[in-house]
């Protein structure tokens, strides 16, 4: 079993649990960050991060079909898992585990995990049983694997939220850990669905995070959303996005919307870019 260099590659749960069993017996701390693959440098800063605080890191790569809103969307989406394999050469992670449908959705599976309040607007209100199928993945990787620590990006903020809770909320023993987002020399938060934009998309992507720093300014001078929201959305339009979908400023502990930063918050933004959807949000200190 390699701890570097290439990871090794499992599909099989019997398989996977006999190696975290004889990992936890020599009491070795195992790591598992989720992913659904086409990897980029954001998650290898969590496979790193992964394997400086434990002793065993599972990569996970499983492309969810339970958490895409469109049959189009789960086609599209890059599926490069050899390239994912030679990606995470000398990342630290000990393995790759890659089940297939049936080992995490076996005939007759019939249990949802959803996550109330912390799944409602924001993301959930335009993505419908996006957060029932990612909670649910995510319940599946976190029972099968055993780790003791998983690791997510918080550019996916609300996902982070949700995760977190359902680990408390189903006294499972894993610790969910947020790591910050990793962003290119230009601002624009790394994800996946960034090798859809066309050259003169990517030129105008980093628009949402220049928008949401501006914003954030304007917040910690002491403006109300309100009065600058419709203002800062338009400006992301202008700035050669298609739409908005949302723009809110939200708690950073329960996602309680906001008008003005008393606790610490977040500003968390969804706009179309060239057909692809992006996502991004930033932490907005507390004015007290
Ligand atoms: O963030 C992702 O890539 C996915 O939502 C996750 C956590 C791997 C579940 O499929």
């Amino acid at each position: 079993m390699s701890t570097s260099g290439l990871p090794d590659l499992v599909r099989d749960l019997p398989h996977l649990r006999a190696l975290v069993e004889s990992w936890h017996r020599a009491g070795l701390r195992v790591g598992v960050v989720p992913t659904m693959g086409a990897l980029h440098q954001g998650h290898l800063s969590l496979v790193r991060r992964a394997a400086a605080e434990t002793d065993r890191v599972i990569v996970t790569i499983f492309v969810n079909p339970r958490q895409f809103n469109s049959a189009a969307d789960l086609a599209a989406y890059p599926r490069t898992e050899e390239a994912d394999r030679l990606k995470l050469d000398g990342q630290g992670a000990t393995l790759i585990y890659a089940p297939d449908g049936d080992t995490i959705y076996p005939p007759g599976f019939a249990t949802t995990v959803s996550v109330e309040g912390l799944s409602e607007g924001l993301c959930g209100a335009y993505r419908p049983g996006h957060f029932a199928g990612m909670a649910t993945v995510v319940t599946k990787l976190f029972t099968q694997t055993q780790a003791d620590l998983a690791y997510f990006g918080e550019k996916d903020f609300q996902q982070l939220k949700i995760v977190q809770r359902l680990a408390v909320d189903l006294d499972l023993s894993i610790t969910v850990i947020g790591c910050p987002t990793l962003r290119e020399a230009d601002g624009l938060a790394m994800s996946s669905r960034n090798v859809r934009l066309s050259s003169e998309a990517r030129a105008i992507a980093p628009v949402l995070y220049a928008e949401l720093q501006y914003l954030a300014g304007k917040l910690a001078e002491g403006r109300r959303m309100a009065d600058v929201v419709d203002a800062a959305k338009r400006l992301i339009v202008a700035g050669g996005y298609q739409a908005v979908e949302y723009l809110e400023l939200r708690a950073e502990a329960d996602l309680a919307p906001l008008d003005t930063p008393l606790v610490p918050a977040r500003l968390l933004v969804a706009a179309w870019l060239d057909g692809t959807r992006l996502i991004d949000n930033i932490a907005v200190p507390s004015l007290v």
